[in-house]
């Protein structure tokens, strides 16, 4: 070959090597997007008058389902507004029917795992209060609008309605964690879920549980956020990983557990539960906590969590003082305070009224507030729950009010109860 041929052969290859290059480029950009550039929405076709009109008269709910992995799965607004003929709530609307409630029930068709798990939770019957103390507190005593702002807010409201096919205004809108549905399943997942972005980094952070999850019947937010685990969420939030999937503990983040670490996410050996009660040993809320009946294999599914992180001993040991606390609660005050209570209904010192006699309220505060802060500060590792919220005001209450209280309705009605050795210093034994 001559040497203009030569020249020829290697200027043709090099022209094929930067055609190829190019070639890859473009098929690279058409496959992958630049690290500013955000994946694209798919807008089915029976979505697309919806998205349009409302990205007029409600630009923020448009903009927040384009930021979800629903709208990248081409999952519009009619894949879970729209209405089945037998759905009572549905309405005509821009000539489609669609109804307004998104029940677990119609998540339940692709999230079928999470469905059940949900239904089979104490959150599923969380609406189902009726009868209990706190109802009657909240419908009578308190009365009005209360119980459907308050308790339901929470609880859940039964949805009704209307005969016009409209939502009766009572009930809705409600976003209450066992809320009663139309088409009859219970719950809201948008409870965690928030819609229309269903961020999972909002549902595994602490302020969606504490929506419900505070104040000074049950402040489990509050605990957290003066815990060490508190503490390190909040100054290493950057380094939660929380958009990660999966995201099990020790392996995709280690910067903090929150409330979904420790009663709903993955470990290396649990899978995700949608019951957040599989992992508590106890239930802390009635007057006397109780052990849960397989109480000692959910101790070592929490176990397991806290392993993650930390020793088996320092865990054990952490969760066995806690497990004192409870006892200890239990048996100084909890239980002689039910028994004066217990006589006093029964030798009708006390009408069968809840509420109507101050010493009903002294013996509530004592375990629903005081007593359920010492428990769940013990819990969860919040040493000022434990004694300045909690055992403080609990001895107080029962030493300088309820005591006294009772003792003037019946005067030694006290005396048995108060007989261990706990309350020598007080009886001057
Ligand atoms: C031409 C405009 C337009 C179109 C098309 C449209 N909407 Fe609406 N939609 C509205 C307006 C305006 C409201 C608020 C009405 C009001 O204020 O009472 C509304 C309300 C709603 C509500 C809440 C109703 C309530 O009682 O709270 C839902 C849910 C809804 N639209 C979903 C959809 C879906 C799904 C589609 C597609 C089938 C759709 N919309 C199509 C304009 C539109
Ligand atoms: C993954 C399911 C899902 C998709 C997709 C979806 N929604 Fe919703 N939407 C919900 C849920 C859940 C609620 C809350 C109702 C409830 O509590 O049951 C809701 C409520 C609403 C409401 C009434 C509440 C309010 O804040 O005014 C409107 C309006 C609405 N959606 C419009 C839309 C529009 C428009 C689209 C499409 C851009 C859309 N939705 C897509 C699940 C969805
Ligand atoms: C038509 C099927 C469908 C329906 C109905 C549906 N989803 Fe989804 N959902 C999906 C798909 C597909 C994904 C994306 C899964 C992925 O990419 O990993 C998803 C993802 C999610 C995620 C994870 C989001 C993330 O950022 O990783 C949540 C939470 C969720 N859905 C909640 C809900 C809730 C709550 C409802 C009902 C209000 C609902 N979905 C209704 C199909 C559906
Ligand atoms: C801020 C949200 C919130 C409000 C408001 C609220 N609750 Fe609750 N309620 C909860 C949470 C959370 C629990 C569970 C606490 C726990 O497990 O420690 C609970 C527990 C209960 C329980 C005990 C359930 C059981 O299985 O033992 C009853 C009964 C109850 N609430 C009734 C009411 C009533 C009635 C009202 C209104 C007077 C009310 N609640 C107001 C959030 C709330
Ligand atoms: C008590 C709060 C809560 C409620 C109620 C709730 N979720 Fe979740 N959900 C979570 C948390 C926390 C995660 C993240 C779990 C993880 O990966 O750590 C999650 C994750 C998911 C995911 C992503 C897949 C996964 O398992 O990680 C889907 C899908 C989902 N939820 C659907 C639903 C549906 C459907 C409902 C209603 C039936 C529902 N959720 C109700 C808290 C909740
Ligand atoms: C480090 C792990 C951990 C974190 C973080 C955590 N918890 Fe707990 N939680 C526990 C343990 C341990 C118990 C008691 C378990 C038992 O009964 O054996 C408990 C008990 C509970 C109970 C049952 C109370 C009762 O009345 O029976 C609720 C409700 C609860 N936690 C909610 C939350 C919420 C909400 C958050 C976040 C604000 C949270 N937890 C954060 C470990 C944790
Ligand atoms: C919309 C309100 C609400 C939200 C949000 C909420 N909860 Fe609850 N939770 C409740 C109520 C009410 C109960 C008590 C239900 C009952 O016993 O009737 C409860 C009970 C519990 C229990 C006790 C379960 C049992 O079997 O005894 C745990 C643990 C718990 N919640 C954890 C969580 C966690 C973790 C989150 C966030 C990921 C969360 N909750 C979000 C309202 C809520
Ligand atoms: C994601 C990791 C992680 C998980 C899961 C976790 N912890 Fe921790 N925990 C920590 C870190 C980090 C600290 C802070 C250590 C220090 O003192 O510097 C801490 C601190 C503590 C403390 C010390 C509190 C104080 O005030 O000094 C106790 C007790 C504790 N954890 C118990 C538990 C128990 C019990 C569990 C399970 C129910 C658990 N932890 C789950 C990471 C975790």
């Amino acid at each position: 070959m001559t040497a203009e041929g030569k020249r020829f052969v290697v200027a043709a290859l090099g022209i094929c090597f930067l055609g190829s290059l190019v070639v890859v480029a473009w098929r690279e950009a058409k496959t992958h997007h630049g690290p500013d550039e955000k994946p694209q929405a798919v807008v089915p076709a029976d979505s697309k008058e919806c998205v349009e009109c409302h990205d007029k008269t409600s630009p923020a709910i448009v903009a927040q389902w384009r930021d979800s992995k629903h709208a990248l799965r081409g999952i519009g607004c009619m894949t879970c507004h729209a209405a089945e003929p037998k759905d009572v709530d549905g309405f005509e609307h821009h000539g489609r029917r669609i109804a307004v409630i998104v029940s677990p029930l119609d998540c339940s068709k692709c999230h079928p795992t999470e469905f059940k798990q949900q239904a089979a939770s104490r959150h599923a019957e969380a609406a189902s209060f009726v009868g209990s103390a706190d109802d009657f507190l909240g419908e009578v005593v308190e009365g009005g609008p209360t119980p459907t702002l308050g308790c339901k807010g929470c609880h859940g409201t039964t949805v009704k309605v209307l005969a016009n096919g409209k939502l009766d205004p009572l009930t809705w809108p409600n976003g209450g964690m066992g809320r009663i549905n139309p088409d009859g399943s219970k719950g809201s997942c948008a409870a965690c879920h928030y819609r229309h972005d269903f961020s999972l980094a909002i549902a595994r952070g602490p302020d969606a549980c504490g929506k419900c999850h505070q104040g000074p019947d049950h402040p489990q937010l509050e605990v957290y956020e003066s815990s060490k685990h508190g503490v390190r969420f909040r100054e290493l939030h950057d380094q939660m990983n929380l958009t990660a999937q999966p995201w099990v503990v020790g392996r995709d983040y280690h910067a903090a557990p929150t409330c979904a670490t420790c009663h709903m996410s993955a470990t290396p050996t649990q899978p995700v539960s949608h019951d957040p009660g599989l992992r508590i040993s106890w239930t802390l809320r009635p007057v006397v906590s109780v052990r849960q009946k397989d109480w000692q294999n959910r101790r070592d599914d929490m176990l397991d969590v806290c392993q993650q992180c930390h020793s088996e001993d320092w865990a054990k040991g952490y969760l066995n003082s806690f497990d004192s606390l409870v006892d200890h609660y239990n048996e100084k005050f909890a239980k002689p305070a039910q028994a004066v209570m217990d006589a006093l209904y029964a030798a009708k010192k006390l009408t069968p009224t809840k509420f109507d006699e101050p010493l009903e309220f002294t013996f509530f505060e004592l375990w629903h507030h005081a007593g359920r802060q010492a428990r769940h500060g013990a819990a969860m590792m919040s040493p000022d729950f434990v004694q300045w919220h909690g055992m403080y005001e609990v001895a107080k209450n029962f030493y300088t009010q309820f005591v006294p209280q009772a003792e003037k309705l019946l005067p030694g009605v006290t005396q048995k109860p108060l007989a261990g050795a706990a309350h020598h210093w007080f009886t001057g034994k």
